[in-house]
């Protein structure tokens, strides 16, 4: 397989908060970002593989500042790094008042997604071609982020050895 540039996988989902995107306080709901964040994270991770995709977790979400009904959610997503069958989508998320034309980040997702075939089964996807130095750089800190992860299961498996039958 021939790899894929980073530009290959960005995709774009714009989205205009309305009533229903509200939580009782009046803001828009956590819930709705994180769900327009899945989409977006997997448009890109399609492009990227040419094909089918399921997550596999949202490894980090952050919300800097309230969201308001009303305002323009632009949602930029592009693959961070691939493995074997895995990729790691980037999202980061701008609100917009659109009268007022001001621009703010308020969140940004890291997201992994896994190819898979007809039956469900993880397929092998291209590699990445990085072309930027800030692609280079969202690559290194996502393989940080997968080395983290995998240690941390690693430590958590070894304190349940012995240990009743986990929950989760
Ligand atoms: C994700 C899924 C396909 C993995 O299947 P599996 O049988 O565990 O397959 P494997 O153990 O071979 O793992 C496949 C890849 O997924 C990755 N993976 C599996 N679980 C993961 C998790 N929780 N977080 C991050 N990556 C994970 C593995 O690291 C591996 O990556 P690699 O091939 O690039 O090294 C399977 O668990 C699944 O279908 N989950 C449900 C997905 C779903 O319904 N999502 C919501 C709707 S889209």
């Amino acid at each position: 397989m021939e790899p894929r540039p980073v530009s290959h996988s960005h995709s774009v989902l714009v989205h205009w908060l309305d009533p229903t995107d509200a939580n009782s306080a009046g803001f828009v709901h956590g819930g709705v970002v994180m769900k327009l964040c899945d989409s977006a994270a997997g448009v890109a991770a399609v492009r990227h593989s040419g094909g089918r995709v399921v997550t596999a977790g949202m490894d980090r979400m952050t919300f800097n500042e309230p969201i308001e009904i009303g305002e323009l959610l632009t949602l930029h997503a592009s693959v961070n790094a691939v493995w074997r069958t895995s990729m790691e989508v980037g999202v980061r998320v701008v609100a917009e008042r659109p009268e007022a034309g001001v621009v703010r980040h308020t969140n940004t997702a890291y997201l992994t997604m896994v190819a898979v075939d007809a039956d469900g089964r993880p397929r092998e996807v291209p590699r990445l071609a990085c072309e930027t130095d800030d692609e280079r750089r969202r690559e290194a800190a996502a393989q940080t982020r997968r080395r983290n992860r995998l240690a941390e299961r690693e430590e958590i498996r070894a304190g349940r050895q012995g240990a009743p039958e986990p929950v989760d």
